[in-house]
């Protein structure tokens, strides 16, 4: 709010006020000009009208509110730029409420601090919780599915373009990640775009005019296999995907390849740890974990095995 709106706010709450006080004292005056009881008007002959003072308690009621009021405008927010001075806002007693909340939670999985990921992910009720936790904070990008949508990665398959084990899931929910594909169109122009989108395509196994793979191919080595590796299985450290595993994460038409080699890709996934905490984050790396195809396959043990 600026200066001179606040002031412009002040000035016609306390008017407001003072024209309250104000009506209140003209019409207790009135009236006291007349005795009690005596008429002031007379309609249709026998109709009367009487100007009695307001009764006692009802103009009592009106000063106490007036008087709240100007208390209320002291302590709080409400004259235009003054904040009060108990310098309440709706954000700060939000923040409270949330730190409470968010204590609240810490005491309760404070017993879960010392488990490894594996175990969380295979303990149901922390599940449980982690599960909300995913639908409340991770479904908008990711779907309520975790399968994830064009840009944004399906996390219940096995291919990771950072890493699908605990700790390399946990880091990427903590610290966040941003893939970043260069644009090639520029450097390459129309026709090497085309040469490179024939390889991709031949990598994940597709039918591609034979000559422009092969012319493909040669710039893929030089340019592309420093980050999506020689055979094209990507690479974690970058976060650069597999274009062998025909899962794609920005579309696998040949537009969807085309655009994304002449145009590049920068995908962002926002870090958690500040707003979420350890506890939240350890769940939820623990539940992507437990999503993912790799601990499906281990889970139930062998009849009469018995767990450590
Ligand atoms: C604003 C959208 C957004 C939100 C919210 C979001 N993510 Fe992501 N996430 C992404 C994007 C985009 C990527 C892919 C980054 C890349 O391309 O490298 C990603 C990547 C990931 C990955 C890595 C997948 C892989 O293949 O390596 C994991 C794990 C993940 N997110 C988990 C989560 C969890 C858990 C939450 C909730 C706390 C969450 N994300 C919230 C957008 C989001
Ligand atoms: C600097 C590292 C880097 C280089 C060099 C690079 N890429 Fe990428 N590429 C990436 C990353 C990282 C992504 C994923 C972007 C994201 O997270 O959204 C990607 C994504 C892609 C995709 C989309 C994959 C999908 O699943 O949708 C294609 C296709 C691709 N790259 C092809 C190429 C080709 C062809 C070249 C060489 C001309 C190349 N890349 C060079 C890092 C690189």
């Amino acid at each position: 709010m600026s200066q001179r709106l606040g002031i412009v706010i002040a000035v016609v709450v306390l008017a407001n006020i003072a024209g309250a006080v104000w009506l209140m004292w003209w019409t207790t005056r009135g009236s006291t000009k007349q005795a009690a009881g005596e008429t002031t008007h007379v309609w249709d002959g026998d109709l009367t009208e009487y100007n009695n003072p307001l009764p006692r308690w009802w103009l009592w009621l009106f000063i106490l509110t007036i008087v709240f009021g100007l208390g209320y405008l002291v302590v709080f927010p409400g004259l235009g730029g003054f904040r009060g001075i108990a310098h309440w806002t709706e954000v700060s007693q939000w923040q409270a409420e949330e730190q409470t909340a968010h204590q609240a939670f810490e005491q309760r999985f404070a017993p879960l601090a010392g488990m490894s990921l594996e175990d969380l992910s295979q303990d149901p009720g922390a599940m449980t919780t982690a599960k909300n936790l995913f639908a409340l904070n991770c479904s908008a990008c990711h779907g309520s599915d975790a399968r994830g949508a064009k840009g944004f990665p399906n996390l219940t398959d096995a291919d990771w373009l950072w890493g699908g084990s605990p700790q390399a899931i946990y880091l990427t929910i903590a610290q966040g990640r941003d893939g970043l594909m260069p644009a090639w169109g520029p450097v390459l122009g129309p026709q090497g775009v085309e040469q490179l989108v024939a390889y991709v395509e031949t990598l994940s196994g597709r039918a591609a005019p034979a000559q422009l793979a092969e012319a493909g191919k040669a710039q893929f080595l030089t340019l592309c296999s420093g980050c999506h590796g020689a055979d094209g299985r990507g690479n974690l450290a970058l976060g650069a995907p597999n274009l062998t595993d025909d899962i794609w994460l920005h579309g696998g038409s040949e537009g969807d390849i085309r655009v994304s080699i002449n145009a590049g890709r920068t995908n962002h996934m926002p870090g958690q740890l500040e707003r979420l905490g350890e506890t939240q984050v350890r769940l939820l790396a623990a539940y992507v974990y437990s999503l993912s195809p790799h601990t499906a396959a281990a889970a139930p043990p062998a009849a009469g095995a018995v767990s450590p």
